[in-house]
């Protein structure tokens, strides 16, 4: 089993500032920086959900709020949810989706995967976008996801592993997020690597997962 240390994810205060956990200068910059960057890869992720106007979705680390904000464009009257670690980028994130927020189609949350604020089978569509590499417990994490979707609902989670430097390196993270989707319940899934600059990103799609979640 890939452990999360082989993932190599430099241990830079720096990074973890900007975008493993945004807080202060460091995260304003780093929320900048995501929100200019990021919109194909949100656009990748999103597509292979395949939403629909009445489905209930959810994201997991949104961030500065980026794919929220694409989504609500795409499909107007849409109902979103979002939880986020970070205060500073619920802050940012309630700022882009100011609209949206205030028309009730939006609501996003400060808190963590591991702990998520909502009843279960509350959504039919969850997807998350470069953050599982920075959660503290994935297994957890990946369990509530699936408390939180009902019967027959769909999970995307998509990394693109910018600190990876080789192709070894990527498929590593590849390998660690099969196992650890796995651990959770999350079968069967398709896997796609698609090329992004700098890097590729990779995407897991899980089309309804059994019922009956493993015990841990
Ligand atoms: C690299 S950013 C990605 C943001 C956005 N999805 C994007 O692609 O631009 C990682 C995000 O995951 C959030 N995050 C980290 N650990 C988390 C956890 N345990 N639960 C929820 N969100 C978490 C961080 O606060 C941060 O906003």
């Amino acid at each position: 089993m890939v452990d999360g240390n082989d993932l190599k994810i430099p241990n830079s205060q720096v990074l973890h500032r900007m975008f493993a956990h945004p807080s202060g200068f460091l995260g304003h910059l780093g929320g900048w920086l995501m929100g200019l960057s990021n919109q194909d890869i949100a656009q990748w992720t999103i597509e292979a959900l395949d939403i629909q106007p009445r489905d209930r979705v959810l994201e997991i680390g949104f961030g500065p709020g980026e794919a929220l904000r694409q989504l609500a464009q795409t499909i107007p009257d849409i109902q979103l949810h979002g939880v986020d670690a970070s205060g500073l980028m619920v802050t940012k994130a309630r700022k882009l989706n100011r609209a949206k927020i205030l028309s009730g189609n939006i609501d996003v949350r400060h808190g963590t995967v591991e702990t998520l604020p909502y009843p279960d089978g509350s959504f039919d569509k969850a997807f998350s976008i470069n953050s599982m590499p920075f959660w503290e417990h994935p297994i957890p994490g990946l369990r509530e996801i699936r408390r939180v979707l009902s019967p027959g609902g769909n999970f995307v989670v998509t990394v693109q592993p910018r600190w990876a430097k080789t192709d070894q390196e990527i498929q590593t993270v590849e390998q660690w997020m099969e196992e650890n989707l796995s651990s959770a319940g999350f079968f069967p899934m398709k896997a796609d690597l698609r090329s992004f600059e700098p890097v590729p990103a990779i995407r897991f799609l899980i089309l309804a997962p059994p019922e009956n979640v493993p015990s841990s």
